[in-house]
């Protein structure tokens, strides 16, 4: 028995507002990713940055859950994170990764798939130091992923380091930092009607040209 009231299945929406080609995407994909990036922003999604990492453990489980895109550059697309998370414990094990944007307004989806490698301690210092003096200081309340007791205990612990940085010197945790996943696979998707959609795949080859594609929809 469905759980909704109503049909979940009979939920429909045709795509028809935008249109994707080969010669549209151009052979760059990471200027391509920048140009839609900047449609979604001048779009004013909310959460434009927002996109889903999918990581594998030890155990070949896969695992997702949202961060924020913090940077991009023609190397590829940072984020920040506790690196002793669940996520960087399983990027420990195994260094490939998946990204997936959803901009619903715009009828568009990118899939971005590659090798994520931490951050040079210098990039994650001054990404740390421009955070508000309450994210700095609940970056070190937070043992990303671990069980805790309460609520209390995480206010408790958010307490103590605000009376040890009284002095306003917030230093970034050793485990806490930024990766940068290094593209090997980029989709985009944008909806068409019919559910006949566009979807042009790059891939990077050995020489570090990207390939072009179409894929079916
Ligand atoms: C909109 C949104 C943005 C988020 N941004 C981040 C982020 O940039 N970094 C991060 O570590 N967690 C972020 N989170 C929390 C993660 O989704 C996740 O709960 C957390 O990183 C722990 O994941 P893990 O236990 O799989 O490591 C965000 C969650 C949401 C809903």
């Amino acid at each position: 028995m469905s759980i909704h009231k109503l049909n979940i299945a009979d939920i429909r929406k045709d795509y028809r507002l935008a249109e994707l080609n080969e010669d549209i995407a151009g052979d760059d994909p990471i200027a391509f990713f920048g140009k839609w990036f900047a449609e979604a922003e001048a779009s004013q999604i909310e959460d434009v940055n927002a996109m889903t990492l999918a990581t594998v453990d030890a155990r070949n489980r896969p695992h997702a859950r949202i961060v924020l895109l913090k940077g991009l550059t023609q190397d590829g697309f940072s984020f920040f994170t506790n690196y002793n998370s669940a996520k960087g414990q399983d990027i420990n094990v195994n260094a490939h990764v998946a990204l997936v944007f959803f901009w619903k307004e715009l009828e568009r989806q990118v899939r971005i798939e590659g090798i994520v490698e931490k951050l040079s301690e210098e990039e994650s210092d001054s990404y740390f130091n421009s955070r508000p003096k309450g994210s700095r200081i609940g970056t070190w309340a937070s043992p990303q992923s671990e069980v805790i007791s309460s609520r209390k205990e995480l206010e408790d612990t958010y307490q103590n380091y605000e009376e040890q940085f009284s002095n306003g010197i917030i230093p970034r945790p050793s485990n806490w930092g930024g990766y940068r996943v290094y593209p090997e696979y980029i989709e985009f998707w944008q909806g068409g009607g019919s559910r006949l959609h566009d979807r042009i795949l790059f891939t990077l080859l050995d020489n570090k040209k990207w390939a072009k594609s179409r894929l079916a929809p």
